[in-house]
């Protein structure tokens, strides 16, 4: 089996830590980062890791030299995952654009920049696979969830964008949408707590911090059952022998549970409307707009 080198972001906690331990006790290469100091790193270095201080949110620039110490430490990069994210909490309304775009900046523009830093080698060496941390957030909105959801929502069209456009470079991507797992993203630590501005919202607010309260250390899922999922799917062995690889895979019963639920009643939906959906084309028999871009009519799954 070919040893693989993995660049994984936000592994000072969670499923970036889990997946440094995982792939190398798969015998793959792991070169873990986290923002700041290294030393947060050091129990993984000790593990056998090799570390790197990597902000997601720093400038394109800091990124992209960043990934070129990563590149040049084992002489290439076959895998980034892009784990680093956090949890803007509370009521839309509440949540100010500067707390929105910081959102943003860490779960859609951490991934995006990280990955275009990345590309020009996997171009290079005609191969390469990009992992997305995506979740259940990015299937359904929330309540206090709209800062989160719409990052991981934004993910979600990236992905399969990105997806399109470089498959032909021999790179893949997968999208993982997770469920709940027990990792310190509930964590008072680490969510961060939108002020309350609007007291109308008093009553949803009191069960969002009481779901936070309860969840935080609760969740079902097990983070190292899911790494060993997406690692399989990487490394195409295990569980995703002779299976569909998938761009998009929810992970969790929770997660499935909430696709199947949304996109069954979406689909019933439609084919209820369906009449009404299809009759704003013109009446003329003869036009044949191109109005094929591609990826709208493949299946990108
Ligand atoms: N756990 C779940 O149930 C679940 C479900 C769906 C999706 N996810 C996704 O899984 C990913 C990892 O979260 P987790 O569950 O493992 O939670 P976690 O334990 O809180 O880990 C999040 C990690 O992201 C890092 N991070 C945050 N901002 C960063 C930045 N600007 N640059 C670099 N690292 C940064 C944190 O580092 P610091 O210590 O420096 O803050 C921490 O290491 C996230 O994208 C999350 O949305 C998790």
């Amino acid at each position: 089996m070919t040893q693989l080198t993995w660049l994984v972001t936000g592994c000072s906690s969670g499923f970036g830590e889990v997946f440094v331990r995982s792939i190398l006790a798969r015998g793959d290469r792991a070169i873990a980062t986290a923002r700041g100091d290294v030393a947060r790193l050091a129990l993984l270095k000790d593990a056998g890791a090799a570390v790197l201080s990597l902000d997601v949110t720093a400038s394109q620039a800091n990124i992209n030299a960043k990934v070129e110490e990563g590149i040049a430490i084992y002489g290439g990069i076959d895998v980034l995952v892009n784990s680093a994210g956090y949890i803007e909490a509370g009521i839309a309304e509440e949540v100010t654009q500067e707390r929105f775009i910081a959102q943003f900046n860490t779960n859609l523009f951490g991934s995006i920049n990280t990955t275009r830093a990345l590309l020009p080698h996997f171009r290079a060496k005609k191969s390469g696979v990009i992992v997305y941390v995506g979740s259940l957030g990015g299937i359904a909105g929330e309540v206090g969830g709209a800062a989160y959801c719409a990052s991981k929502f934004a993910l979600e069209g990236v992905a399969e964008s990105m997806k399109l456009e470089t498959e032909s470079f021999g790179i893949r991507s997968h999208l993982f949408q997770l469920g709940h797992y027990r990792t310190k993203l509930l964590s008072t630590d680490n969510y961060k707590a939108v002020p309350r501005t609007v007291d109308a919202y008093k009553a949803l607010n009191d069960m969002i911090y009481g779901f936070l309260g309860q969840a935080d250390s609760n969740q079902p899922g097990d983070p190292e059952k899911a790494v060993n999922i997406m690692i399989d799917i990487v490394k195409e062995e295990g569980v995703a022998e002779g299976k569909t690889q998938p761009l998009r895979l929810p992970i969790g019963k929770d997660a499935l549970g909430t696709l199947r639920n949304k996109y069954v009643k979406y689909l019933e939906l439609c084919n209820e409307w369906e009449d009404v959906i299809t009759s704003t084309d013109y009446d003329i028999p003869d036009v044949k707009a191109s109005t094929t871009v591609q990826g709208h009519e493949a299946t990108v799954l």
